[in-house]
């Protein structure tokens, strides 16, 4: 696909980051990463949002996926990354936090709300901005996901393309229940918080 990321005023930056994700990631990995940008597009398009925010945030949200846990911890470490307590024994949530201070330093994104999007895109967790919630259900429903063809998640991405508001609480449900599945029972305690918030 050609030029799937020019946006805006944005493209040469946007260019960019392309090819430095194409050199970090995986293929598959990289797929996801489109497609995530272009559904928190789709969803900032229909409520409002800063686009340009969305798209960067989707891009960008997954730059560290592919990095070996040791290397994702010492850099965290190298570089008094935020890393909550209680998130510190859980490997899966690493590229999170680091992939934010990555994004900022490595990829030279300054958008704090994107960032933030970053951060939290695949715990969620109390009181997130519009655009973090964007970022945090394209991450489930783009269309590379294995399951993307799931009738409850397309009813998920056909609602938050309208209404993002309705579309939250539907895509944490989703997201608890597969967590809870992939992990035994235990809830991320960021997402154990945005289940309070939301639901
Ligand atoms: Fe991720
Ligand atoms: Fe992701």
């Amino acid at each position: 696909m050609e030029n799937v990321c020019q946006i805006g005023t944005n493209a040469a930056a946007f260019d960019k980051w392309d090819q430095m994700l194409r050199e970090r990631l995986t293929q598959q990995r990289y797929w996801h990463c489109i497609g995530t940008m272009q559904t928190a597009v789709a969803i900032a398009e229909g409520n409002g949002l800063n686009t340009t925010s969305a798209a960067a945030a989707g891009l960008l949200h997954d730059c560290e996926r592919c990095a070996p846990t040791d290397v994702l911890l010492r850099k965290i470490q190298a570089n008094g990354v935020e890393l909550p307590e209680d998130e510190a024994e859980l490997p899966y949530v690493y590229h999170t936090y680091c992939g934010a201070w990555t994004a900022e330093h490595e990829f030279g994104l300054h958008d704090p709300d994107a960032l933030a999007a970053i951060r939290t895109h695949s715990t969620g967790g109390a009181n997130l901005s519009p655009l973090q919630q964007s970022v945090f259900i394209a991450d489930l429903v783009e269309p590379t996901r294995p399951y993307a063809q799931e009738e409850t998640i397309q009813e998920i991405r056909r609602t938050a393309c309208r209404d993002l508001r309705l579309a939250t609480p539907m895509a944490l449900r989703y997201k608890a229940r597969l967590s809870e599945i992939k992990s035994g029972g235990a809830l991320n305690p960021r997402t154990r918080e945005m289940v309070e918030a939301y639901l």
